[in-house]
């Protein structure tokens, strides 16, 4: 068997709402069907403006209630060793996006896309920035990356040939 991972790295502005959630969220599901050695999962922000912060208490608070803990995370910038150690980058916002393809290295093999591209549902193509709103915005992020994480974990197993029982 391989002992290849899969890098996934979640991105948004400031690394202490959407993208920490995200992480969180995944690293559980991952967790959950016992598939953490196939992973490396993290996430950091396109600003360095809370760099070292703990995630939003309300992202906390929110993720807390539906079983998520986001305590041990810590917000960091992106760094052009991300776009060399992960092989999927998932921005939460077109904004995002653009800042990224924008200082990925020419020979960087990520796969650069939005994170609700592996969403099935389809009002929203951006998870939206819940930072200066209210706690509304804090239950849509998490509602849009909880519907989103099952179905980006069995893309990335399926993409990766890695939906297989592990004894064949
Ligand atoms: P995030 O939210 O990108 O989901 O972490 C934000 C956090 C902080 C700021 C903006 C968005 N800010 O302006 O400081």
């Amino acid at each position: 068997m391989s002992n290849k991972t899969i890098g996934v790295l979640f991105v948004c502005l400031g690394n202490i709402c959407r993208s920490p959630t995200a992480h969180g969220v995944f690293e559980h599901l991952v967790e959950q069907r016992g598939l953490s050695h196939l992973f490396h999962i993290d996430s950091a922000g396109t600003s360095a403006w809370h760099e070292g912060a703990a995630p939003d208490s309300r992202s906390t608070a929110q993720a807390k209630k539906r079983g998520y803990a986001l305590d041990h995370l810590c917000a960091r910038q992106v760094t052009s060793h991300d776009f060399k150690r992960y092989d999927y980058i998932l921005a939460m916002d077109n904004e995002n996006l653009a800042n990224l393809q924008r200082i990925q290295p020419v020979n960087s093999p990520a796969e650069l896309s939005l994170f609700l591209h592996y969403s099935q549902q389809s009002k929203y193509d951006e998870v939206p920035d819940p930072y200066s709103g209210g706690a509304s915005g804090f239950t849509l992020v998490l509602d849009l990356i909880e519907q989103t994480c099952e179905a980006l974990l069995e893309t990335l197993l399926s993409e990766n040939n890695m939906n297989k029982p592990s004894s064949q």
